[in-house]
């Protein structure tokens, strides 16, 4: 799939069918995690994909959404805030370094052919409990893996002038 072609269809898909993931898309999404810049290169993040049914269980109690259940796979994204680099004034950059290795994640699983769905509506100490994540590490984001049920049209964006200026 050309690169535009995979912007376009990715969506966030919000039914999936029980299919299994193949293996040779799983380490292409790797391989495409992996590829992910970060600040300084520390990479601080771990992706885990569950497969296993009692810790995807445990998951879904966190976030409670049928769709969620019904895939395959579910996506962990763990930061780690102390090996992250810091921005001058002391902040962890651990946010913005997984979104784009996350991102590399759902662009890929959609040239696969697979749907995600970004979740960040959570309470990550409850998560993070759930999934016995430890300090510096926290569950930033998750996602369901698996091959879509259904086909959403791509929700309203605001005009592009709005949100993309040329300035000069
Ligand atoms: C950082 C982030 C967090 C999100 N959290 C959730 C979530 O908790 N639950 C959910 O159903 N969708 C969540 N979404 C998906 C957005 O609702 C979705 O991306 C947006 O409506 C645009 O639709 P599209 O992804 O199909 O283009 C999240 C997306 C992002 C980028």
């Amino acid at each position: 799939m050309d690169f535009y072609e995979v912007l376009d269809k990715r969506r966030s898909i919000r039914a999936y069918k029980s299919d299994p993931i193949p293996k040779e898309s799983l380490d292409k999404i790797a391989q495409a995690v992996n590829t992910a810049p970060s600040a300084c290169n520390l990479q601080p993040w771990l992706f885990r994909v569950v497969l296993d049914q009692a810790i995807k269980d445990s998951i879904c109690r966190c976030y409670q959404a049928a769709w969620l259940k019904q895939a395959p796979a579910i996506v962990v994204a763990l930061g780690n805030t102390e090996s992250c680099w810091q921005r001058p004034e002391g902040t962890p950059i651990a946010d913005i370094d997984m979104g784009i290795a996350m991102e590399h994640l759902v662009l890929a699983a959609t040239a696969e052919g697979l749907g995600t769905c970004w979740i960040c509506a959570y309470q990550q100490s409850v998560m993070d409990k759930a999934m016995n994540v430890l300090k510096p590490w926290t569950a930033l984001a998750i996602s369901p893996l698996g091959y879509p049920d259904e086909s959403p049209q791509m929700p309203k964006r605001k005009p592009i002038e709005e949100v993309f200026k040329i300035v000069g």
